[in-house]
């Protein structure tokens, strides 16, 4: 079971020795996510312009993602806040179970790493639907990877990864009113552990497979205000 609410901000507040978003392994880590995204949405005119990122942390997927997209970045840490590279008026700190912002506010809803913290993660994503007009987008660890199943059994703040297998997070987009546009699973470099000599060959590595690290699912909204709907 996940900690609790005020455990985890208390872990999060107390954070220091996490890498720079623009440490080699992070960009390719970041721009493997970005690639996956552009190659699925729109483009052109209808291309999603605005985009909220919730438990964006000190920016691992901010400072690449701020190159592609009109960015908003949220997160209920002042420390991971503190520590990501975006101006300041591009930062809000909030609770993605209570999300400060109006139905349809961003094209593109992004979370990232986050939900597996959660108790419920299904009320983050419920708030991420509301505000989202046209997609929301969520990366999670995959439990079916030995690595991350190793994580999730050996350190209490990541044992919610147990229970993020492909289906649950699709599961999760679906009874949020969401539908699933394309579901992806892969990943081979981890942002905070290979070694930067590493970064290059490894990402020959990042193709889809059962047993990559992370999930990549990108949902569509039923008003789907940018595209005017589904594929
Ligand atoms: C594992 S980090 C992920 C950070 C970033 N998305 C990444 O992938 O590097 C989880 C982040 O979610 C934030 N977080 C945890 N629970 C939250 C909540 N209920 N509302 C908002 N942020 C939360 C933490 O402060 C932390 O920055």
């Amino acid at each position: 079971m996940a900690v609790q609410y005020d455990e985890q901000k208390q872990y999060w507040e107390g954070i220091r020795e996490r890498r720079a978003p623009t440490h080699p392994a992070v960009l390719a880590f970041a721009r493997h996510k970005l690639d996956i995204m552009l190659k699925t949405l729109p483009q052109g005119s209808s291309r999603p312009k605005t985009m909220l990122e919730v438990g964006a942390g000190n920016g691992f997927f901010s400072h690449t993602f701020a190159t592609a997209f009109d960015l908003t970045c949220l997160d209920f840490s002042q420390n991971m806040l503190d520590r990501n590279p975006l101006p300041a008026d591009r930062k809000v700190q909030g609770d993605a179970e209570h999300l400060p912002f109006d139905d349809d506010s961003f094209d593109i809803v992004f979370c990232g790493n986050l939900l597996h913290h959660l108790e419920e993660p299904i009320i983050a994503v419920r708030e991420m639907a509301r505000v989202a007009r046209s997609f929301v987008v969520l990366v999670e660890p995959n439990a079916m990877n030995p690595l991350m199943f190793a994580f999730g059994v050996g350190k209490p703040a990541e044992r919610g990864t147990l229970k993020f297998t492909r289906r649950y997070v699709r599961k999760l987009g679906e009874q949020a009113g969401l539908k699933a546009r394309r579901m992806v699973t892969q990943g081979a470099v981890l942002p905070n552990k290979t070694p930067s000599l590493l970064v290059s060959p490894v990402s020959r590595l990042e193709i889809p497979n059962p047993f990559g690290f992370y999930h990549i699912a990108i949902f569509e909204t039923p008003g789907n205000a940018v595209v005017g709907g589904a594929e």
